[in-house]
């Protein structure tokens, strides 16, 4: 069991239970229900699932550590009942290189999540496939309403693209130019374009956004901020800054050069304020940022959280699979 819901606990047993008129709201964490009521409850449950269609019922053998048992007869069985409330996710980008890795992982676990994609085209729906993908820019706010309606968690991977100059012949050497196109620069993608998707989301009230960024951005004098003379690592940075401001639950990945390269197959570093730019290790595939992205919103951890992420190569390391200790490794906000 590993997402979060409201749910409602009773208890079936003897009419004197002093759990019975009670309706504590609690929430859910990986195979252990947590429950609270008036300050006199607090327990720890384990949980047998079994489901009908819109209610989860599950029995559940408790212990109340501060509750007086000699008050609880017959208390022997309690009925929770908990609405099959989906965390509605939006990923942004979808279409992109990590964006539709991330849409995969998404759609494989639909238990969990009602899944949403964000697109620019219908070319790039009908490649994506699936069900709910929208098509939006988000450099027209006004094209996103009805995929940010209603969605309980963001997952940002737009980011600007810029495209080589015609012309470049690598056989005469020098260095090819870059460029952006009209009203698609990083100022107008990975700033206005991000907070636009931000501020959308403050709006249907999301519990968490995962914002992709990149590293490099300590660092104004960064290559990158010269391509296309975009500087895109300073909007992005912007971006990253508004959102860790927002009050919304956030995480924040920075990720190293990208590779298209297997998931799951390395150990994942984490790191802050590019220190894991002087090191060796300093890339990682896209498969691994877009299981971090799925990984942040399952983990409390990774809340309200801004880390650099990065790979040992293939083969060195231990892989990577306790996500609460990868994230528990980060103690930057930002
Ligand atoms: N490349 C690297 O080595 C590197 C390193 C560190 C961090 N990053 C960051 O990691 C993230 C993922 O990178 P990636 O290379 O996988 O991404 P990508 O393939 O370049 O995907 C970017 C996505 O953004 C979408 N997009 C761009 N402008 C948009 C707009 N106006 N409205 C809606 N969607 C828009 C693109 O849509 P279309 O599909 O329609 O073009 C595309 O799906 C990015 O934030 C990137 O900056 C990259």
């Amino acid at each position: 069991m590993a997402r979060a819901g409201a749910f409602y606990i009773g208890a079936t047993c003897s009419s004197s239970s002093p759990l019975l008129n009670q309706s504590p709201v609690g929430s859910l964490c990986r195979s252990q229900l947590k429950f609270y009521s008036s300050s006199t409850l607090s327990a720890t449950c384990s949980l047998r699932s079994s489901s009908s269609t819109f209610w989860k019922f599950d029995e559940v053998s408790v212990s109340f550590p501060k509750f007086d048992h000699r008050k609880l007869q017959s208390t022997s069985r309690i009925v929770v009942a908990m609405a099959a409330d989906k965390t509605t996710v939006l990923v942004t980008g979808a279409s992109g290189r990590t964006g539709s890795i991330a849409f995969k992982k998404l759609e494989k676990r639909a238990d969990e999540f009602a899944l949403r994609g964000l697109v620019r085209s219908e070319e790039s729906k009908a490649k994506l496939g699936g069900d709910g993908i929208y098509i939006g820019d988000i450099t027209k706010p006004e094209t996103l309403k009805e995929a940010f309606s209603g969605i309980n968690a963001l997952i940002i991977l737009t980011s600007a693209v810029p495209k080589m100059k015609p012309g470049f012949d690598p056989s005469k050497g020098g260095r090819p130019e870059f460029y952006y196109e009209d009203g698609q620069y990083p100022e107008q993608v990975d700033w206005l374009g991000q907070k636009a998707q931000i501020d959308l989301a403050k709006e249907a009230g999301v519990k968490q956004i995962v914002l992709v960024g990149s590293m490099g951005g300590t660092d104004e004098n960064n290559p990158l901020n010269s391509l296309g003379d975009g500087k895109i690592l300073i909007w992005k940075r912007k971006s990253e800054k508004y959102l860790s401001e927002s009050g919304i639950p956030y995480t924040i990945v920075r990720a190293g050069g990208l590779l298209d390269k297997d998931g799951g197959q390395r150990e994942l570093l984490l790191g802050k304020d590019d220190s894991l730019l002087k090191t060796e290790t300093k890339s990682l595939p896209r498969a691994d940022v877009a299981e971090i992205c799925v990984q942040a919103l399952l983990h409390q951890e990774a809340k309200n959280k801004a880390f650099d992420a990065a790979s040992k190569p293939e083969g060195e390391g231990t892989i990577t699979t306790d996500f609460k200790a990868y994230f528990s490794q980060c103690t930057s906000t930002f």
